[in-house]
């Protein structure tokens, strides 16, 4: 029988033979720090404005809502049943609201913990080592930290004003490129804001069908639509055997609730549904039942367009007070969605110089630079993000970041 002493021996010579590695290659192998999402880089000094993030506006979230479905949970006959192991594909009635909502089967429906772990569930379960990736360009960067899990070839085709360059695309796909997958945004794009079009996205399955490859469709700011914007029917998204579709409610319902789903080909449910159990077993289960009725309550769609209006009017205070500051020197255009402006500042700067410049009067931004997919630098882009600030600190962002621009420019 092994002792503790036995065992913390035998440890310690092979400590010394070097033969107890402390870390898989995969994670002793993963780069440090390399900017978006990467707190270390940012400084955030009292009372500095952060630009930088993709946190909704918590005053915009259906906070009543959630609170009403949650205390009808806790109160209900099924609440014991909800703290017991469940389904890793989730809770069938909650798999049904979702796929109502989203047109397609129930049993392709995949319940996670969230944006990330969908897209680390779909990198799992369609990529092997070596294998090469289309995404977009500019991306979002931590879709490139999933793929470092695996370890893929990145080939990046730019984006355009209505999405991913399908046309490019098409070229080199006849001149011989074979991807295994595509990543796109195809709603409010972060960072660009564009949004793929009917034609665009029919074009780009027929090339999955075509040419063999699954397209990972991250769809998070769908719901963040502002008031006059209609976004376009993209069927084929939804019946393609070659589409895996990952969403979140972080956007609409709170990051910290940690609630996604994917939608993924009939022919692969069952197999993603047992690497989900592999790695997690089961999202909460009070949770699901809780969103579930969030989902039914008459004022959730009264919610959602409220939230819209709310952030289309900070959109427009950012853009109108950028196009105030900076005049014919910035690049930007009005978003129609989602949480981000992506502007181009015009000039001859150097981009690391103005992010510390800007974090020593007190804002905070992503650099364009995060979101390069592969040589284009997206040199003079700043991603600025209006949902979580107030009018007043978007303004104030703003001259803070036009008064480093300037330090800059005449340094
Ligand atoms: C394009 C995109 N995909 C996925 C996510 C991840 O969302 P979650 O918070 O649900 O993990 C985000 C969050 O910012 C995002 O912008």
């Amino acid at each position: 029988m092994s002792t503790v002493t036995d065992s913390a021996l035998n440890t310690d010579t092979a400590r010394e033979e070097g033969a107890v590695p402390a870390l898989s290659a995969m994670l002793a192998g993963l780069p440090e720090r390399q900017g978006f999402g990467d707190a270390t880089l940012i400084r955030l000094a009292e009372g500095s404005i952060d630009l930088g993030g993709g946190n909704p506006d918590t005053a915009l979230l259906p906070t009543a809502v959630y609170r009403d479905a949650a205390t009808a949970v806790a109160h209900s006959d099924s609440f014991p049943n909800l703290l017991r192991y469940s389904a890793s594909a989730g809770l069938s009635s909650f798999r049904a609201a979702i796929a109502n909502r989203d047109q397609v089967d129930a049993e392709r429906v995949i319940v996670s913990n969230g944006g990330a772990h969908g897209l680390a569930l779909a990198v799992l379960g369609l990529l092997d080592p070596g294998d090469t990736v289309v995404v977009d360009d500019p991306v979002y960067p931590l879709f490139l930290r999933v793929l470092e899990l695996v370890g893929v070839n990145i080939v990046a085709i730019p984006v355009t004003h209505d999405g991913i360059d399908v046309d490019l695309l098409a070229e080199r796909l006849r001149d011989g490129l074979r991807p295994k997958a595509l990543f796109t945004v195809p709603t409010f794009q972060n960072p660009s804001g564009v949004t793929l079009s009917t034609e665009k996205s029919a074009a780009l399955v027929e090339l999955a069908e075509r040419y063999g490859f699954t397209i990972i469709a991250d769809d998070p700011y769908r719901e963040i639509t502002f008031p006059e914007t209609v976004i376009p029917d993209r069927p084929r998204l939804r019946d393609s055997d070659r589409v895996v579709a990952v969403n979140s409610f972080s956007k609409t319902l709170g990051p910290g609730l940690r609630l996604g789903w994917l939608t993924v080909p009939e022919a692969f449910s069952a197999s993603f549904t047992k690497l989900r159990n592999r790695l997690d077993g089961q999202t909460n289960g009070v949770l699901q039942a809780t969103v579930e009725r969030m989902l039914a309550d008459e004022r959730y769609p009264t919610a959602m367009a409220t939230a819209g209006e709310g952030y289309a009017r900070k959109a427009q205070v950012l853009t109108t007070h950028l196009r105030d500051k900076f005049g014919d020197r910035v690049e930007v255009a009005d978003p129609t969605g989602g949480f981000f402006v992506w502007a181009r500042l015009l000039g001859d700067f150097d981009d690391a110089r103005l992010f510390d410049t800007a974090q020593d009067l007190g804002v905070s931004y992503q650099r364009g630079e995060w979101f390069a997919a592969g040589s284009e630098q997206f040199r003079g882009f700043v991603r600025l993000a209006f949902s979580e600030q107030s009018s007043d600190n978007l303004r104030e962002g703003v001259n803070r970041l036009a008064g480093a621009w300037q330090a800059v420019l005449a340094s």
